[in-house]
């Protein structure tokens, strides 16, 4: 059977933290979408490392780790990452797969990415700009280049094509960069993948489930990001919900078991588009301060708010959560009073319910105010000896969103996760 963990808001809920918790009692973990874009971070042995593209189960000696097909994969990032998790002594070599079916993001993706941003001018995405919009649109406009192809005798002339495709994009949105040394980096990068252990990711991991071994798929960014049901047009270019397990993976649906969704206790927002829960003021700043909200890919600002109990609902509800995290809840500790927002106003009409373009609209959030609990909950470790009015506020999350919070998370450590029964 498949889990997976996944986020709930918009991206940075403590992913990583979870996952690299739950694998030992996994045989293999999956990433099934996102590329670079992504930034999960870990604590190995007190020390930090921020994972872009490797699965987070890479430092579990006995954990396979798989980028499915669904990923987008930049060899450049990958090599430079290979090189990070070996300083730890990891031997990816062993247990890091790749599916020959992933795309490949090559340097003129991360340029158009540039030249897309460049020409929005006051609409901006926001992207991280490592080419995941160019290589997902040449996957469905049946360009792109994959892994596989790497095996391929053709493959640069394959890509020379490409980039004279992208060459003249560039030119007709009058965007000039140098790629050179880019593109010297990228070969050399191709060459260290080409000795990877290139697999045929649905059969291999079909094999393993048939196996009984246990997956965890690991997503990436978070539901309100997802190109379908996230805040259009500033989300990702990929679906990031349970749904693209499958597709990501090669999984059937009834292969699907526990969803287990990621989500912090507030909110926060990297890029711009909609966020109806933002603080605009002191509290946003304290929240970023103490949570140090700061992106763990483009070390940018994070925008921060209160939790927003209705893009959560949104979100249970597209992925089938059975199970949440609540993360970061000790960044909490220290705030006098609390708020959640439990609906939406916009112009005199009360919803629940998530508004198509939300961007257009102008949303005033209607918070329920609760009680802090102003007590240092980051040692805790049984959750009948967290403060009275943290149990409040989690249970009245949980009745709101009738999905069990399972685990309270109290710090960025690994041992800092609380069962709550
Ligand atoms: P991801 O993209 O979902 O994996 O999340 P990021 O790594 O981008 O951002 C989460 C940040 O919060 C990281 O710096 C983590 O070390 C940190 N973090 C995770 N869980 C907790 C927690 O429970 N408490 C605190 N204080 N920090 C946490
Ligand atoms: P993890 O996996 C937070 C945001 C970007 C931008 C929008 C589009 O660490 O949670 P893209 O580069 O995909 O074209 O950017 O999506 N974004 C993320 N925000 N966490 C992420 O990943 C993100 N990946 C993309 O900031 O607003
Ligand atoms: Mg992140």
């Amino acid at each position: 059977m498949v889990d997976v963990i996944l986020g709930l808001q918009w991206g940075d809920e403590g992913k990583g933290k979870i996952v690299d918790y739950f694998a030992p009692k996994y045989d293999m973990i999956a990433r099934f979408q996102g590329g670079p874009n992504a930034g999960h971070t870990l604590y190995v042995e007190g020390k930090k490392i921020v994972l872009h593209q490797i699965p987070s189960g890479i430092f579990h000696e006995k954990t396979i780790n798989l980028i499915g097909n669904g990923v987008v994969l930049d060899p450049i990032t990958l090599k430079r990452e290979c090189e990070s998790v070996a300083a730890f002594g990891v031997d990816y070599r062993k247990n890091l797969f790749i599916s020959q079916r992933a795309h490949i993001i090559i340097p003129t993706h991360r340029a158009l990415d540039k030249a897309s941003e460049t020409s929005k001018g006051n609409e901006k995405i926001g992207s991280t700009l490592k080419g995941i919009g160019p290589a997902y649109m040449d996957k469905t406009g049946r360009n792109g280049l994959r892994v596989g192809d790497l095996l391929d005798k053709s493959f640069t002339t394959q890509y020379i094509r490409l980039r004279l495709k992208h060459q003249k994009l560039l030119d007709g949105l009058n965007f000039h960069e140098d790629i050179t040394e880019w593109e010297e980096e990228f070969f050399e990068a191709l060459e260290f993948m080409r000795s990877f252990k290139i697999v045929n990711g649905e059969y291999f991991i079909n094999d393993k489930i048939q196996q009984g071994k246990r997956v965890l798929a690991e997503g990436a960014q978070g539901s309100m990001l997802d190109v379908d049901f996230g805040t259009f047009p500033f989300v990702t270019s990929s679906n990031t919900i349970s749904a693209a397990v499958c597709t990501g993976l090669g999984v059937a649906p009834q292969k699907i078991k526990d969803v287990i969704g990621v989500s912090k206790a507030y909110c926060t927002r990297v890029g711009s588009g909609p966020f109806p829960s933002e603080l605009h003021d002191a509290t946003g700043e304290e929240l970023r301060k103490i949570g140090s909200e700061f992106g763990a890919t483009t070390g940018r600002p994070r925008r921060c708010g209160w939790i927003d109990l209705i893009a959560l609902k949104f979100a249970c509800m597209i992925n089938g959560v059975t199970k949440i995290v609540m993360t970061k809840a000790d960044v909490l500790d220290s705030f006098n009073e609390l708020k959640v927002c439990v609906a939406y106003k916009i112009g005199e009409q009360l919803t629940e319910e998530v508004p198509f373009q939300m961007n257009k609209l102008n949303i005033e959030p209607q918070l329920k105010t609760f009680a802090g609990w102003n007590t240092n909950t980051s040692s805790v470790v049984d959750c009948n000896k967290l403060p009275e009015p943290m149990k409040e506020y989690v249970a009245f999350i949980n009745k709101f969103l009738g999905v069990p919070i399972a685990y309270i998370s109290n710090g960025p450590g690994r041992e800092q996760l609380i069962e709550n029964v």
